[in-house]
């Protein structure tokens, strides 16, 4: 076990003592895949534990938020997936809380868990989930909660880094392997391998982007066909799981010869294959099985403004809940491929040191960073944070997202974004790799040529100091 999270579980077991003084808990999380699995962790924990509990999903946690939880004067409210970034603001409204929360912390609290207070990460060492797994530790014995805690890791992305968890991740990745909750294995990386036909995968391919087969189902199918492998069998679309290791073979090898002739740098094609995360107490063919479809499964609720359905999916509803949910995915998906359209007719515009496009009212504000971070197979110039606005209830919100090299070079999207929102009038914080804002109406044009200053600056700061 490391030093870190030796000291996590310190920490873990003393805001756990501060939870056990109350009967009744209220639950305050983020409306994506880590914020959910986060919720269900700790509530499937005080479930356990004999509390009673209420839950609350936000997009942010702003100081609008905060007031109606203090107007609710609750005798103690646990944070989830959010909280380090309002330190100040929950003592300054008597909020009696633990924070349980992987983001940037600014300002302190008495009762916190967070990875960056104990030498860990949070953009990629340690989840929300990750994190509340370890409250959810302290409270009783959770160990089958892992498996929540690593979809929570994927659905914040932080298996690419280092092509695998690492960290804390990897700590508990390991103690759900032993406990015969999750298995991990090499394998293709495309999205879709449990439940999609498996042209599909190819076809809808945005990370590594397959020039000649994404986005052109026909090629994706001619592709298959030429390496000799049936699509069907029985009259149904053959997924990745359906196949023989011999015919998956024969895909990864054929699609990496395709990307060697059409040129794509080794770096890109070596992302086809890595690690990927296995929930085994799940059925074969669905969602959750998968740690990354299971993760876009739980954002195609709690987006939509369903954190509700998603919450019941991880707390372990297979009938009507689950149901619901996979209609939602479908409209998820369908909204994903319009946003990715939408930004490809409408362009992007270049400054020095960013690139930026406006959304307006075309992309809902809660999955504006989610196509942000996909249209990097758009854009010319890979070498800049990509910058999204939208139209948001009362501001304008704003998404960046960056690159290991970006982040390599000095940038730090969770600062810049922090800094120059207050600038302007805004609000906004995050991770140095994928950050968020919400800034005044009006703001766009002023946000983005400081925003692409200050960048300059970060990146300028960086190469004096080498
Ligand atoms: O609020 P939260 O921390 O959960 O959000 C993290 C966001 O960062 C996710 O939406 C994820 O898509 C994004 N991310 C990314 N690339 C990474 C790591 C995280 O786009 N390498
Ligand atoms: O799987 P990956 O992390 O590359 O996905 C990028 C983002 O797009 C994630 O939010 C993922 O859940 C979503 N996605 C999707 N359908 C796909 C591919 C990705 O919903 N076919
Ligand atoms: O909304 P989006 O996916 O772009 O958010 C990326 C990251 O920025 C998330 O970790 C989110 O919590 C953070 N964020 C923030 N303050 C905002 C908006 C987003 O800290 N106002
Ligand atoms: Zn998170």
């Amino acid at each position: 076990m490391s030093e870190t999270i030796k000291a996590l579980h310190k920490e873990a077991a003393r805001c756990a003592d501060e939870i056990k003084k109350y009967k009744s808990v209220h639950v305050v999380s983020h409306i994506d895949a880590d914020g959910l699995t986060s919720a269900g962790i700790i509530c499937t924990a005080l479930e356990r534990g004999g509390f009673e509990y209420t839950t609350r999903f936000v997009k942010q946690l702003d100081e609008k938020a905060l007031d109606a939880i203090a107007d609710e004067n609750h005798s103690i409210v646990i944070f989830t997936d959010l909280g380090s970034g309002m330190c100040e603001q929950i003592k300054s409204r008597g909020i009696h809380a633990v924070i349980s929360d992987h983001h940037q912390p600014q300002g302190s609290y008495q009762f916190h868990l967070n990875p960056h207070l104990f030498g860990a990460n949070g953009s990629y060492e340690l989840s929300g989930s990750g994190t509340t797994y370890l409250l959810a530790s302290a409270l009783g014995k959770n160990q089958d909660l892992s498996s929540l805690a690593i979809v929570g890791a994927v659905g914040d992305m932080q298996h690419l880094k280092m092509g695998q968890l690492v960290g804390v991740n990897r700590e508990i990745l390991e103690e759900g392997v032993r406990g015969g909750i999750l298995q991990f294995q090499k394998d293709l990386t495309l999205f879709g391998k449990q439940t999609r036909p498996i042209y599909k995968l190819m076809q809808y391919s945005s990370d590594p982007y397959l020039p000649g087969l994404t986005g052109n189902e026909e090629a994706c199918i001619e592709f298959l066909h030429s390496l000799n492998i049936s699509l069907t069998q029985d009259e149904h679309w053959r997924r990745w799981i359906d196949l023989e290791i011999s015919e998956k073979q024969k895909i990864v090898s054929g699609l990496i010869q395709y990307c060697l002739k059409s040129g794509m740098p080794s770096y890109k094609i070596e992302r086809l294959v890595g690690e990927i995360y296995i929930l085994l107490g799940e059925k074969e063919g669905t969602e959750m099985r998968d740690a990354s479809e299971f993760s876009t499964l739980l954002n195609a609720t709690a987006r939509y403004d369903h954190a509700e359905i998603g919450l019941a999916v991880c707390m372990g509803n297979r009938e009507e809940a689950y149901e619901s949910a996979r209609k939602l995915l479908a409209e998820h998906r369908q909204n994903l491929v319009n946003g990715l359209m939408y930004v490809k007719e409408k362009g992007i515009t270049q400054l020095e040191n960013i690139q930026y496009f406006d959304a307006g009212s075309e992309i809902k504000e809660t999955i504006v960073g989610i196509i942000a971070g996909m249209s990097s197979t758009l854009v010319e110039n890979r070498n800049l944070p990509i910058i999204a606005f939208a139209k948001a209830e009362g501001g304008t919100k704003v998404s960046a997202r960056g690159t290991q090299d970006l982040i390599r070079r000095g940038v730090n999207l969770s600062e810049a974004m922090a800094i120059v929102s207050a600038e302007v009038g805004g609000v906004g914080g995050g991770h140095d790799i994928a950050a968020g804002a919400t800034i005044p109406d009006g703001k766009k044009e002023e946000f983005a040529r400081k925003l692409d200053l200050f960048i300059g600056e970060q990146l300028r700061r960086n190469a004096h100091s080498k």
